[in-house]
């Protein structure tokens, strides 16, 4: 531990597993006050034995009201990461109105209601940084079967950048980083559901230049500079931490 983010109040969400916790246990190990969100209470409640130091809260953020009940607890945010996520499989023509629905709701509108809720605490403490997960499925890159979750993972580039414009005078930054394929419990799943999942894992491998997933630590030591003082002058930017995938 080097005290990077020493004193730094810090809220995650999706902390229970992936990158989002891999990113809680590194900003605490760097110094700061954690307070990890997540769906799954008992994820959160591992999370939590293993790091007692680590505050943790169950919450949904596709729910508004209880983002703003959540945020009332808070007296000073310095950096908000957002590491929610869902991924649809299929093209446009497997994406019903129900999953163009709920992946822009898992994706998108609950980097929203998180953003809009703690924003009022940085600007009043004139300065933060807020950091979005999007993905290298975005605006950058078109994969197959990734309609609904490229579209939405633009998108968050998009609010990214908006916020990023709006808030630079008051010394909020907003930035966001874009991941290859990393290895995580939903990854996991998704090759276990395929219809051969050692074809499948083979295939998520291939197409990484650097012939390997990447691993969730890999994000989080970004995302520690990103909420870190070594990033003062970094804002809107997009950061592709993605095994070479965008070369
Ligand atoms: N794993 C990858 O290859 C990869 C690549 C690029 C981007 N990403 C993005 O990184 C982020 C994390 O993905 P991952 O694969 O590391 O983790 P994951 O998908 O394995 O875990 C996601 C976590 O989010 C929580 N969650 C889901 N819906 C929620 C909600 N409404 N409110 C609060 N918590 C909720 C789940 O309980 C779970 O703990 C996602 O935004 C994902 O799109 C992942």
């Amino acid at each position: 531990m080097s005290g990077r983010l020493k004193g730094k109040q810090i809220v995650v969400t999706a902390a229970g597993q992936g990158i989002g916790k891999a990113t809680a246990i590194a900003f605490h190990k760097e110094g700061a006050h954690v307070t990890a969100t997540d769906l799954n209470d008992k994820t959160l409640a591992e999370l939590n034995k293993e790091y007692p130091d680590i505050k943790v809260t169950k919450l949904d953020s596709t729910d508004n009201n209880a983002i703003l009940e959540f945020t009332k607890t808070l007296d000073k945010v310095d950096v908000l990461f957002n590491a929610v996520g869902f991924v649809h499989h299929g093209s446009i023509l497997e994406c019903d109105e129900k999953d163009w629905d709920f992946s822009s709701n898992v994706n998108v509108k609950s980097m929203y209601f998180m953003c809009k809720a703690i924003l009022p605490l940085m600007v009043k403490q004139n300065g933060g940084s807020i950091i979005n997960i999007s993905s290298c499925a975005s605006s950058f890159k078109g994969f197959p079967n990734r309609f609904v979750y490229g579209t939405t993972k633009g998108a968050v580039i998009g609010l990214t950048k908006a916020i990023a414009a709006d808030f630079v005078k008051q010394n909020i930054r907003c930035n966001s980083i874009a991941p290859g394929t990393v290895y995580s419990p939903s990854w996991q799943d998704r090759v276990n559901q395929s219809p051969d999942p050692v074809q499948a894992k083979k295939d998520f491998i291939a197409r990484q230049p650097m012939g390997r997933l990447g691993t969730a630590e890999e994000i989080a030591a970004v995302a520690v500079y990103l909420a870190s003082d070594d990033s003062t002058f970094t804002t809107g930017s997009t950061i592709h931490v993605d095994g070479g995938i965008s070369i």
